[in-house]
């Protein structure tokens, strides 16, 4: 056992002399073959071969009220059917606790869509054919659907240990004097994450004991989660999620069919698959709230910004604390003595609001990014410069320094790259037929940390190395990277590290989520691997600093020794912790980016076409070149969508998601995209981990939506502040 309790930065390590000269190296996906040829089971796809019993889910049909009666009479006599479940546990498996405070009151409806019964059959025909007898007599209620009615009730929230307010000095007073004033108020529509593969679970109960294969992003609070929901002791639940086929948020907590599997399995007394359908994916997981953001700037003449205002209301449903922080990067990201960045929390009847990729900057940079062209443009300066003149020394809001900071290379990087020189400085000047052709930037960051995490590491007198952990792998190269530090580690070729993830009867893991995944996880196999070393240094008589590990051999002055030797016939294992600590020299820490895109917009139509994009990152040692530019072009993708297209619209009247599938909801195709670039600097930060690595996976995506909007403004005049930005708007 080895914790290492990271409470002070970190100076040269062992990767830094990249021996095996893996880390980094832009190297395949692990289990990508296995995706791809259909080999690695899913949830949904567990128990092939046994005897099992299909769910099928019944949602509500109102948007609030109470359920009267439920009358499952003719569902129980249809063909093959084996159980109906329906009752409080049902209601309850829908309210995701993903914030604790979640709480449910029996019988209740609270959302359109809300699981209020679930039938098991025989077949999936079956089960879907008997599900559509259930007869629900409801006791509807008025609802509240529209965030704008009931943005004035908006209360401060807490999210983990987040405070909803970061203000510092007198806000109202500066932006009273500022010589240059900007006052803007943007609206961003709720989002979803609708991963590939949908909520899906299979589950089995042998005895007390429930063996759960769910789609799970975080699972040592899923499996607590079950627990409850199903009503018996943690210790009796195993979880397994081996494979993910995409988590962005909504997989950070349970979906419903985690417990309603498990209560189908008991009442039908068989082992019970449940995959949600897409419109109940839509309906009964979780979403990105809608958001009302209004954003003032006080500046000097020459762009020095003195007042900094960012102020976010968005919704959740009763008794969920989550807010959509998108003044998270308001808080460190540019200068102005005088601040206030605030969120309101305000409560609809609509399905629960929780953390969708970026949760905070995905869409609280879409306004802040805007807000920044804007008044560059009333100011007169090129928006990179603007943003240069408000690079902060230290963090604004309270003088930390930062840990590690290349924002502004990442600008002087991207613009000499993308050709910023030759961006039309007037709007509507540049044409291209009948398309009018803009530029636009937008800044990116992401709030950095390190969760607790465990890893064994196995050595094997074979010469092989086995990683054990909780961890999951949502498609983001978690199997390839902790390959790669272990396989760097312990100087052992690729082929010859094993990495099993994704099991709660493994060491308990940060799991994948919030970008801190690799770190956390990361970290805690080069813990345990620094262990390892040290134990082969005392066993070689050697100081483990002048041990050298390569393609199998300990290397000490002019000895070199296979594993096999220093094993003698027995595995050797350690199980490493990485913790966050109390950091005595604290800093701030987040990784930083700059986006630059051109783009066409249609003087005829309308339509906007994004030509190029180019993302320029620094987010410390990257860990694999390949898995980190997908994640960042994956935000890319994501960017243009939610600044063109992206919008989960709910209907006024009665709550309904309308566009609850992908047909309507409208995310970016082939066509959509064009050549992405994304180049990563070279950076170390040793106060964020052992690794020197921040992370990545949600950066790209900050900021980018703001980028293509901005150069819509800078081709054609046309400035929206609501987005998508869709053409009726541009016009
Ligand atoms: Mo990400 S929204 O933390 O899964």
């Amino acid at each position: 056992m080895n914790t290492h309790v990271m409470d002070k930065a970190i100076g040269e390590t062992r990767l830094d002399r990249e021996t095996q000269g893996v880390i980094g190296k832009p190297v395949d996906r692990y289990e990508g073959p296995l995706k791809v040829s259909g080999t690695a089971p899913y949830a949904y796809e567990q128990l092939k071969g046994e005897e099992v019993g299909y769910g099928f889910v019944v949602t509500a049909g109102i948007g609030k009220g109470k359920i009267v009666s439920v009358d499952t009479l003719a569902a129980i006599s249809a063909p093959g059917v084996l159980a109906v479940v329906e009752g409080d546990k049902v209601v309850r498996a829908s309210a995701q606790p993903m914030s604790a405070g979640a709480q449910t009151i029996d019988g209740q409806v609270f959302h359109y869509g809300q699981p209020v019964a679930m039938v098991v059959a025989k077949s999936f025909e079956q089960a879907r054919h008997a599900a559509k007898l259930v007869t629900i007599e409801y006791d509807a209620a008025e609802g509240r659907y529209d965030l704008a009615k009931e943005q004035h009730k908006g209360v401060p929230s807490m999210r983990g240990d987040m405070s909803s307010d970061t203000t510092r000095g007198n806000f109202d007073k500066a932006y009273e004097k500022a010589e240059v004033k900007f006052d803007q108020t943007y609206t961003t529509p709720s989002h979803h994450s609708a991963a590939m593969e949908p909520q899906a679970t299979v589950a089995k109960w042998e005895g007390d004991q429930l063996t759960v294969w769910s789609s799970c992003q975080l699972l040592e609070t899923n499996v607590q989660q079950i627990a409850k929901g199903v009503g018996v002791p943690v210790k009796n639940v195993r979880l397994l999620s081996p494979y993910i086929g995409g988590g962005f948020g909504n997989k950070l907590g349970i979906g419903p069919d985690a417990v309603l599997a498990a209560l189908g399995a008991k009442a039908a007394g068989r082992p019970v698959k449940l995959a949600l359908t897409r419109q109940t994916v839509f309906q009964a997981t979780s979403r990105r709230s809608e958001t009302i953001q209004r954003i003032r700037l006080g500046a000097t003449k020459d762009g020095h910004i003195t007042a900094f205002a960012h102020e976010t209301w968005a919704a959740n449903s009763p008794g969920n604390g989550f807010f959509e922080p998108a003044g998270i990067s308001s808080v460190f990201l540019y200068a102005g003595k005088d601040r206030k960045i605030t969120h309101r929390l305000c409560e609809t009847d609509v399905l629960m609001t929780s953390a969708v990729r970026a949760p905070g900057e995905a869409v609280g940079m879409l306004a802040l990014e805007n807000a920044m062209d804007e008044m560059a443009e009333q100011l007169g300066l090129d928006p990179v410069e603007f943003r240069k003149r408000n690079e902060p020394e230290v963090a604004p809001q309270d003088d930390t320094p930062f840990s590690s900071r290349m924002l502004v290379d990442c600008y002087d990087e991207g613009a000499k790259l993308f050709g910023w020189d030759k961006r039309p400085v007037k709007p509507g000047t540049v044409r291209d037929g009948e398309w009018l052709i803009g530029y636009g930037m937008a800044s990116a960051s992401r709030a950095n940390s390190l969760m607790k995490s465990s890893a064994e590491v196995e050595l094997s007198p074979d010469g092989r190395a086995t990683v054990r952990t909780a961890m999951t792998d949502i498609g983001t190269g978690t199997y390839t990277i902790l390959q790669q530090i272990a396989a760097e580690m312990l100087g052992l070729p690729l082929d010859r590290v094993d990495v099993v993830l994704g099991d709660t009867s493994l060491p308990p893991s940060a799991g994948s989520g919030g970008s801190w995944g690799a770190n956390s996880a990361g970290s805690s196999v080069y813990v345990a691997c620094e262990e390892l070393i040290g134990t082969l240094a005392k066993r070689l008589g050697v100081d483990a600093d002048g041990l050298t590990l390569k393609d199998g051999f300990a290397i000490a002055g002019n000895r070199q020794i296979p594993y096999s030797e220093i094993l003698a016939g027995e595995s050797l294992s350690v199980v490493g912790t990485i913790e966050p600590g109390k950091t005595s020299d604290k800093t701030h820490q987040a990784s930083y980016g700059a986006h630059f895109c051109e783009v066409g917009v249609n003087s005829v139509t309308g339509e906007t076409r994004v030509r190029r994009l180019l993302t320029v990152a620094a987010a410390g040692r990257i860990l694999n070149e390949k898995t980190a530019k997908s994640q960042c072009y994956g935000g890319q993708i994501w960017g243009i969508g939610s600044a063109l297209t992206e919008e989960l619209v709910t209907d006024k009247r009665t709550g309904l998601l309308v566009n609850h599938d992908l047909a309507e909801y409208h995310v970016p195709v082939n066509l959509d995209i064009p050549q992405l670039e994304v180049v990563l600097l070279e950076e170390r930060d040793p106060h964020a981990s052992p690794l020197a690595g921040k992370g990545i996976g949600e950066l790209a995506l900050a900021g980018v939506g703001a980028a293509v909007t901005n150069a819509i403004y800078n081709a054609c005049g046309a400035r929206v502040r609501s987005y998508p930005m869709t053409l009726d708007k541009v016009l």
